[in-house]
Parts: C-alpha cells; structure tokens; sequence
C-alpha cells in the first residue's frame, strides 16, 4: 500500500457545473423544478451556472463570508498549492492528470467569480457544518460534495493530517443536512484515499446513521475522474 496523499487544511476549490452532472450521476433534468442546497459549495461553477438556466440551487460554504476579491485570491492559492502537492506526488496512483485536475478548478472558479459578488447573501450563504442556517426541509436534494469523507484524518480514511474532523462531526454534519433536506441527499467520495481505493471507514455508520433518521439509501455507480479520485459511487440517501 502507498503512502497516503496528505494536505493540511480544507482546500477552498470547486468543480464545474459538467463535474457535478457526472459527480452525482444526474442531469439537468433531474434538478428542474427542485430546491437544491450545495453544501458546502465552494468556488464553484454549479451554483452560478445552475442560476444562468433558470435552475433553484444554493452554495453554502464557511468561506463565503469573504469578499469577492478575498474568495478569489484563495481560491487561486488553493488551486497552485495543491497542484504543487500533485506534481510532488506525481508517482502516486492518484495523480495521474495534475493539468487536468488543475483546469477544471480554474474553469469553476472563474464562472464562480462572476456570480458570486451579485449571488452573495442569497445564493451563496455563509454557513459552516455542523450547523446550517436553513429551516426544516427546506430543500428537496441535497448535494455534498468532498469534504464530508476527503478531509478526515489521514489515519481515518481522509487526506487531512490532524484533521477535526471526526467519526462525531460526520455524523452530526450528517443527521444537520437529513434536517434541511424534505427528499433526497447524495454524497461523494464513498471511499478512502489509500490506494487501492476502500470504502470509507466512516461509511457503514454515515448509512446506519441515515437508516435512523428515517433514510433509505443506495449506491449508485459514478463516472467521475477528475484525474487525481475517480470517484465509484455516490452515496443516495431518501426520505422514506
Ligand atoms: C474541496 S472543496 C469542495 C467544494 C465542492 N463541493 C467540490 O466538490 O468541488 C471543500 C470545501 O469545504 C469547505 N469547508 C471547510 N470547512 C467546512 C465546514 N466546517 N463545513 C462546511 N464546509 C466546510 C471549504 O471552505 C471548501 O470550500
């Protein structure tokens, strides 16, 4: 087993609003006519992009409480720092494409920082797990996307060493998210960061946690590779 791929903090870097189709195997139909929470969001291009066709989504991310010209100078730092890691590991299994990797984060950040100046307060919240500022229910599809899983420990299936991100904190982001959400969550990654690619070592309890609170859950196969975690599935959680 190789090393583990390690980082010390929460990289603030999206993806593109394609990423997302292919991340949690849906499509634009699929969302049509839904109240979708990104969570958290990032500097992505999904919520600006969902917005520009007319779709109902919400970024939520502790980093919003920046300003625009703040959120985008650390996204770039975040986006050339963790390039440098990926060229620095690139005999690692993970790292196969660090330009393509590297690509898509600016492609995301630049649709981001055009919508996020006139977004900011309504769809682009300040919010941190494990508290979220929404009511009850309030959205129909809830989409969580690497950070959740990606950044516990790295003794814990994540890639963040000294993480404070628990077994405990998971699951009350967890049971925080099931109560804002009226239908449907999807989660990814599903698996670790060693190599070869396990499930995740918090996700047998992140499933029977969901069971509790009234969840049936799947996992559905995912296209996703974004040439550093192709992903395997996504984990689809829904209100029974
Ligand atoms: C790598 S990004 C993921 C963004 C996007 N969902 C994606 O898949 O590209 C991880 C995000 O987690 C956010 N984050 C850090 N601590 C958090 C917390 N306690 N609650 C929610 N989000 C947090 C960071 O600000 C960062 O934007």
């Amino acid at each position: 087993m190789s090393i583990p791929f390690s980082i010390p903090c929460v990289a603030f870097f999206g993806r593109t609003f394609d990423e997302y189709m292919r991340m949690f195997a849906i499509d634009e139909a699929f969302l049509r006519g839904k109240r979708v929470l990104d969570c958290p969001s990032g500097p992505d291009g999904f919520v600006a992009e969902s917005a520009a066709r007319g779709l109902d989504v919400i970024g939520c991310d502790p980093m919003f409480n920046l300003e625009p010209e703040a959120a985008h100078a650390r996204a770039k730092k975040d986006i050339e720092e963790t390039l440098a890691v990926a060229i620095g590991n690139a005999d690692s299994p993970r790292f196969r494409d660090p330009d393509a990797f590297a690509r898509t984060k600016y492609e995301a950040l630049a649709r981001f920082i055009t919508d996020y100046a006139a977004g900011r307060g309504t769809r682009y919240v300040a919010a941190s797990l494990p508290t979220l500022p929404f009511a009850d229910r309030r959205f129909d599809l809830v989409l969580a996307s690497h950070f959740l899983f990606c950044y516990a420990d790295v003794r814990e299936g994540g890639m963040m060493t000294g993480s404070p991100f628990d077994l405990d904190f998971h699951l009350r982001s967890i049971e925080e998210i099931a109560r804002v959400c009226a239908g449907e969550m999807r989660f990814v990654p599903t698996h670790g960061m060693q190599q070869p690619p396990q499930r995740h070592p918090f996700l047998q309890s992140a499933i029977e946690r969901l069971h509790a609170l009234g969840f049936n859950t799947r996992l559905q196969p995912s296209t996703y590779d974004d040439g550093f975690l192709p992903l395997v599935d996504v984990l689809v959680a829904t209100r029974s």
